[in-house]
């Protein structure tokens, strides 16, 4: 294809995005109040992390920028349609491929100012991975660290994260890590550089935002995802259902901005973040990724 008809195509998508967003922002009006009512229900599970102190240590290759050109056919892309409430879907013969399609996401992510988040943010966190993951981990938000490495679970709690990666018998470079919000929500905009200032995303930043998240999830197409916390167990799975009644338990992913390719499956377990203030829960974790283990017909790795 050439260069032109690229540039068509992406404006194309960039368009639909845009027009698809009254609709999130009105859906997300009207599910306010039940959210508010749910978040009482979950507040033992709270996974706004706190303070990340440290870094990471060595490096990590950004594998969307390393892995192979795989060609794909472009994904059809989907809008909600005001007058008919219907999802409808456009498709594109454009073949775009994996790392092109998440770089492009990422992009829009950078030039993001749908909310305020984008005005305070050190850097955007787009996600990072294995482009072909068979599994997809899905945090609430990026906290100081990321802010400042654009980079997702590089703080404490990313230094969990590593190790129950490695300790299911994967290794960071073959997963994909993203966060329902791609810009650090602060308690005060105004100190970027004060400590403990991370607080969970509001409803109508994960509004705007999820689309992102989702499109990352049909183009990555991982055959599972691990929703940490609270927070994205509400946004992907449900509003309603109390965290306990959700936890651990394998669904089928549904998602609101775009149709999947195929069937993903999804779990909720606990936040690193909530992990590292609890370590009498990491046992009820472990147990959770466990089953999911069993489910891909995998073993954990062994010690
Ligand atoms: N907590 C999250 O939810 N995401 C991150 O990227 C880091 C900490």
């Amino acid at each position: 294809m050439t260069q032109e008809l690229k540039e068509i195509a992406q404006g194309l998508k960039a368009f639909l995005l845009n027009a698809e967003e009254d609709e999130i922002i009105l859906k997300a009006a009207l599910n306010k109040e039940k959210a508010a009512f749910n978040s009482n229900e979950s507040r033992g599970e709270e996974t706004s992390h706190k303070s990340e102190e440290a870094s990471l240590s060595g490096e990590t290759a950004y594998a969307v920028r390393n892995a192979p050109q795989e060609k794909t056919r472009n994904a059809p892309v989907e809008i909600m349609t005001k007058s008919t409430d219907k999802k409808e879907t456009l498709t594109s013969d454009a073949p775009i491929d994996k790392a092109e399609e998440l770089a492009h996401i990422a992009e829009l992510i950078t030039n993001c100012q749908r909310c305020d988040l984008g005005k305070t943010r050190i850097k955007p966190v787009p996600g990072e991975g294995n482009i072909n993951a068979k599994i997809m981990f899905v945090g609430e938000g990026p906290g100081y660290e990321e802010d400042r490495q654009g980079r997702p679970f590089v703080g404490r709690a990313g230094q969990l994260l590593d190790k129950i990666i490695a300790a299911m018998g994967f290794s960071r470079e073959e997963v994909f890590i993203a966060n329902i919000v791609k810009c650090h929500p602060m308690i005060d905009p105004t100190n970027p550089d004060k400590r403990s200032n991370d607080r969970a995303p509001k409803s109508d930043e994960i509004a705007v935002c999820r689309r992102y998240l989702e499109q990352q999830i049909k183009t990555v197409s991982p055959d599972y995802v691990v929703a940490l916390g609270g927070v994205a167990a509400k946004t992907l799975i449900s509003e309603v259902q109390p965290f306990g009644s959700i936890r651990g338990k394998i669904l089928d992913l549904k998602l609101s901005c775009v149709t999947l390719d195929k069937p993903v499956k999804i779990m909720a377990t606990f936040h690193p973040a909530a992990l590292l203030r609890n370590p009498g829960w990491k046992k009820d974790a472990w147990q959770n990724l466990k089953v999911l283990l069993a489910d891909m017909g995998r073993q954990p790795a062994s010690k």
